[in-house]
């Protein structure tokens, strides 16, 4: 871990805010985990019972991460990632689907809540090979999770960007695009940015995303497909492009009749 106090250290735990719903929190409850408070669950709750779907599209979201990753590594080559809202670890984090292709795979997690600083431990597991690292960090300030990622990752050659679900938390969405272009700014040419973020195609996801900003937690904000494909503007699509993360490389092909989009969009995409 650089720099950052031990995971355990207990003014992390203080730190931790269990008055109001977090993002990180809710996600891994959504995702059948047990790192999160009875105030997330409610919040949790509230929203499936709006949106059923919101389950499907955590998962969907994960294993979408899972592909692209696995993409990365074993299609384009990449041996380090920079993971930025990173969320609590569950079954199948950055590193160990990378590591899994190529062990000596270098990867830097960075989220700014303490309950994932907490469990960061858990993200440390490398192969003996490979290295992961861990960074308290915060999105909004790129320059400086790069020159920390950069104590880890070697920045003059290529590395995989991962944002998945972060950039909706930020409200204005050219800044938001800005973020992603400083940070892509920070890596080499051959780098590559796998992407997903929730879609604004559904009345009810929307509904359910309203009363979730209004609970106190950190409001998230659903883009529009336009919006999400617009995070890749000046960087070389891969195959099939900005998508629904159900229909982007598919491990099984959708069975007959089910074609419904979840309302997560993602893709993968190389720095020229
Ligand atoms: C919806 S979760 C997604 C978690 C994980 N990437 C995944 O796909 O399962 C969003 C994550 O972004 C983190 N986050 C939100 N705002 C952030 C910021 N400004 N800087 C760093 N992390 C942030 C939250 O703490 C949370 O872990």
């Amino acid at each position: 871990m650089t720099d950052d106090a031990p995971a355990d250290r207990p003014e992390s735990v203080s730190k931790i805010d269990t008055s109001v719903p977090h993002s990180a929190r809710i996600w891994n409850y959504w995702l059948g985990g047990t790192d999160n408070y009875e105030v997330d669950r409610v919040a949790g709750d509230r929203y499936r019972e709006t949106f059923p779907g919101i389950v499907d599209i955590a998962r969907a979201s994960r294993a979408f991460l899972a592909r692209s990753v696995r993409h990365l590594a074993a299609g384009a080559g990449i041996r380090q990632y920079l993971d930025v809202g990173t969320g609590l670890p569950t079954a199948d984090n950055t590193h160990q689907i990378a590591q899994r292709v190529a062990p000596q795979s270098r990867v830097v997690y960075v989220d700014n809540d303490p309950l994932v600083l907490m469990h960061a431990h858990a993200l440390l597991t490398s192969t003996p090979e490979g290295v992961t690292d861990y960074l308290q960090g915060d999105l909004y300030e790129p320059e400086d999770i790069l020159a920390r990622a950069g104590r880890t990752l070697d920045l003059s050659r290529p590395v995989g960007l991962v944002l998945s679900g972060i950039l909706g938390h930020v409200a204005d969405y050219e800044e938001s695009r800005a973020l992603v272009r400083r940070l892509m700014a920070g890596l080499p040419p051959g780098s590559h940015l796998s992407l997903n973020e929730g879609a604004d195609i559904d009345e009810t996801y929307n509904r359910a995303q309203r009363a979730y900003n209004e609970s106190g937690a950190l409001p998230y904000h659903l883009r529009t497909p336009e919006q999400i494909a617009g995070y890749f503007e000046g960087l070389e699509p891969v195959e099939p492009g900005v998508v629904p993360v159900q229909r982007w490389r598919p491990d099984v092909a959708p069975a007959a009749g089910r074609r419904h989009d979840l309302g997560q969009i993602g893709g993968v995409a190389r720095k020229p």
